[in-house]
This record gives structure tokens, sequence and C-alpha cells, in this order.
């Protein structure tokens, strides 16, 4: 068998392609950003031409820095960020539309208007969600209701629908000549349009946003041993490589950091952040603001399930830092600059520029600084924003130990921002509890290649893949309690002044 396994990322910012050894081990990457268009207040855009043109690239160049071909990959699995939605041509291969982002907030009325009309309580049933803008199904009702002719093609059977992965998968295997149209199930989780006990498309939820069954992808496990399809000779590999393995990226960073069993976490630090328990075959329904969703279904065995507490702005916010206000030049920067004092000055930021999202669900709620005085600095604005990081990932802690009654002895951390050790450092102050982080800080890709390579046989068994998984760092709580009480009550009182903002 070859000694490698491949694993395409297709973030939110960017697309990296990364190649792992038996070990576990990072041998190759290489990593493209894309554009974000932002053609109005609260519309986010990728161009999914532009993401394929990535995908080939990054490809190319990681296999040539290694020195690598097609015959040294076992199998390649695909991890995506989830919910933003592509609708192109099966004729043609041609996108309708840009893919609408997840972060983008312009079918917040239809979502206000399903909890109106009592139908919210149907989705949050069946597909475990809250209708929001966040979820995809809004997002491909929006494009046949706007774009010209979409509406007629998906009534033809020409027009489909697929989430980023589904997208990379058609042209991987085929494109225009004929590429698989499939996703897996953590992906289809997120669209609202999936049954979570059926694990299929749901009929009453298809005519609740009118979006014709055709339009969308056959659902398969997240590891296939008879896998998705195969890549294609002339496609960007150069050769055939069974695709086996593909998740929704927070579900593969779960499967990168092992959390196997029910009552372990993890919490990914991208442009959100998105800590997920895992709740085994138990399917848990929120009661405090988090989403159930599935968290792997490898091969033949039963769906494993977890709770999610999706939080819209964390490292994002720290781009915007640099970008807009443009009071760093680069994410590290955050870091010296906080340092630069002892505490926030009684700062307060919530950044909630798509609204808040777990466990608060308020589309209407609008970003604030607070607590501002004269005194403040560019340092305490830079120190509140790793601080609200830390602080939205309590709020979701804790609506995660109400609901499922598990008290997380440590965080396990994955993701950019956990190269920012003071904000590690606050993190683990804000909890109360130890956070760890692993040797290998890119389980998302990590945990696509396990995916694909459990499926064939590279790797044996979860047992195997736990072997693998060291820790590189771990930062205790400092913070006295009465500190980590009264930071926590100022917080949510920030919070507060975010909400009922739009109209
Ligand atoms: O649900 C959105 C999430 O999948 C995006 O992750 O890492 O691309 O920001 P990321």
């Amino acid at each position: 068998m070859a000694d490698f396994v491949g694993a395409v990322d297709q973030g939110t910012t960017s697309t990296r392609f990364m190649i792992f050894d038996k070990g576990g081990n990072e041998i190759a990457r290489h990593q493209l950003e894309h554009e974000q268009i932002l053609p109005q207040q609260g519309w986010v855009e990728h161009n999914p031409i532009e993401i394929w043109e990535r995908t080939k690239t990054v490809i190319g160049t990681a296999l040539g820095t290694a020195n690598l071909q097609a015959s040294d990959l076992a199998a390649l699995g695909i991890t995506n960020q989830r919910e933003t939605a592509v609708v192109w041509d099966r004729k043609t291969g041609r996108p309708y539309y840009n893919a609408i982002v997840w972060q983008d907030t312009r079918t917040d009325r239809i979502a206000s208007a399903l909890d109106r009309s009592g139908k919210g309580d149907v989705i949050r049933q069946k597909a475990g969600l809250p209708p929001a803008t966040y979820f995809s199904a809004g997002k491909v009702q929006w494009i046949l209701e706007n774009v010209d002719g979409v509406r007629e093609a998906a009534e033809r059977g020409d027009a489909i629908f697929g989430n980023t992965d589904s997208w990379l998968l058609w042209n991987l295997t085929g494109g225009t000549d004929g590429g698989v149209h499939v996703t897996d199930v953590t992906n289809a989780s997120r669209t609202m349009l999936m049954n979570l006990e059926t694990l299929d498309w749901d009929e009453e939820l298809l005519g609740l946003f009118g979006i014709p069954r055709s339009m969308l992808p056959e659902i398969k496990p997240s590891s296939l041993p008879s896998g998705y399809g195969t890549t294609r000779a002339n496609g960007p590999l150069r050769g055939e490589v069974p695709l086996t393995g593909a998740a929704g990226d927070q579900q593969a960073a779960m499967i990168g950091q092992v959390c196997f069993s029910p009552g372990e976490a993890k919490n990914t630090y991208g442009t959100g952040n998105f800590l997920l328990l895992n709740t085994g075959e138990e399917l848990v329904r929120s009661k405090n603001g988090l989403l159930t969703t599935v968290c792997y279904q490898l091969g033949d065995a039963k769906p494993v399930y977890a709770l999610e507490g999706s939080i819209a702005v964390t490292g994002s916010a720290v781009q915007w830092l640099r970008d807009q206000l443009g009071i760093i030049r680069n994410a590290g920067e955050s870091e010296s600059l906080a340092r630069q004092v002892e505490d926030s000055g009684g700062v307060y930021f919530v950044p909630a520029f798509s609204g808040l999202f777990a466990p608060y669900w308020r589309s209407d709620a609008r970003g604030a600084i607070v607590g501002l005085s004269r005194y403040n600095t560019n340092a305490h604005i830079a120190r509140a924003t790793l601080e609200s990081i830390c602080y939205q990932t309590r709020d979701v802690v804790e609506a995660m130990e109400q609901d499922s009654g598990v008290h997380l002895d440590v965080l396990r951390v994955d993701g950019g921002i956990t190269v920012n050790e003071l904000c590690m450092q606050i993190q683990a102050d804000v909890l109360g509890v130890p956070v760890s982080r692993p040797v290998v800080a890119e389980t998302t890709a990590l945990g696509a290649a396990y995916a694909a390579g459990l499926a064939v046989g590279f790797w044996s068994s979860q047992d195997d893949l736990r072997q693998n998984w060291n820790e590189s760092k771990r930062w205790s709580p400092d913070w006295s309690e009465e500190q980590r009480d009264t930071g926590y009550q100022k917080w949510k009182k920030a919070v507060e002044r975010t909400l009922d903002w739009v109209d």
C-alpha cells in the first residue's frame, strides 16, 4: 500500500492540501486564500471557480514539494467549510451564481418568516437546527428565487446544489465529463433539509424551502470503503486516487482530535469557533441554543451524533482589527499588542457582525464595544478582542454542560488562534479548566485524512488513531473564582447591549 494519505481542506478563507504519513505527521502542505466577495452589507460570497482553481494549485504544489505523485497516496479525503451553498449546471459544470457563504445574512427574512409561521419547530425537531441564515437551505431558496433561469433549470434537473465538498468531489471526479454528485452525512446535516433520524432528505423540509429533491446530492457516510469516486487521471493529481473520506470541517476536527467517545469535546478556532461534544449514538436535542448534528458515520457503523456550539466571529474579529481598524499588521500582533496591558481596562467587545449564533441565535444583534473611557488604547481593544473569543466559548460551554450534564475537565483546542499563547491562557482563565493543544494543530485536514485512510485500511482502527494523538501544550487557569465570575457577568451585560439592534 502507498505510504501516505492526502486531504483537501476547503475553508472559509483559504484552501489547503496536506499529506500525512501513518503516524499522522504532516509531510507536505500548500495553502492559498480566495477572495471574500462582499457585494453589500451582510452579504458574503465566494467564487466557486476560483475555489476549484486554488484546489488544483494547492494539490499540485504540495505533491511537487514533497516529490510525490498520485500513486504515493493510498486515499484522499475532503473537508470543507459547511453550509456554504453552490448551485451549478450539471451539463456544463458552470455555477449559476457565486457560492453564498455561511456568514451571509441575506436570508434573514426567510428564517424569521419560518419562525413566525411556527414552521421553525419542524426544522428544530427534524433537522436539529434553529431556522437561521447560517444554514444552506435558505441560501438555495434565495438563488432559486433571485437568479434568472435557475428555478426552470432546477425543474428540468439541470441545476444542482452542494456545499463545497460536493463541488470539489464533482470536479475532482469528472466535472463536465460527469462527476459524482454526492455529499457526506455531516454536511447534509447542516442544510436544514436532512432528517437526523432517517439520514435522508425530508420531503416536508424540502417543501418549506421550495427546493426540488432532484437538486440534492446523494448522502453517503463520512468514511466509505467503496469510495465516492476516483480522481480523474487528467485532474490535478495526474492519477487515480480513491476518494474515501468526506466530512464538514468541524466534524473532521472531531475525528482529527480522536474525540470518538461520548463526552469527548473539542473547540476549533477558525474564522469562527465551533465546539462539538460527542454524544454517541444518542441524538440529544438542545434546550439551550446548541445544534444537534451528525458527528460522523464511519462505513456501515451507526451514525455518531454531536451537540455543537457555533460561534460566528472569533478569528474574523482579529482580521477585522487588521483589515478594518488597521491597529495590527498581522494576526500575531494581536498577541503582542494585547500583552502591553494587564487587562482590557473595562472594555468588552461583542463582535456580533453576523448577529449572534449559539447559544443566542439573534440575527437582530450587531457588534458593540462597550465600557470605553478616555484611558483606553488600542491595546485594550486588542485584549478585549481576544477575551471576546474566550467569553463566547464560555457561553457555549455553559449551554453544553446544561444540555448534556457533562462537565469538561479539559478543553481540547485546535485551529489558527491556538498559536496565540495569550488567548489560550485567557481561555483557561475564563473557563476555569485547563486547555490542551495537540502536536498536530491541523486537526481538520488530519481528520479528513483519517476518515479516508480508515476506509482503505491505511489505519486499522480508531485505537490506531488514538496512538497518534500527543499533547504539545497545556494552559492552566490562573484567575481567582471572583475574577472569573465578575468578568463573565460583565460580558453577559455587554451581550445584552447588542440585542434588538436591527429592526
Ligand atoms: O460552519 C462553518 C464552518 O464550517 C467554517 O469553518 O474553519 O472555514 O471558518 P472555517
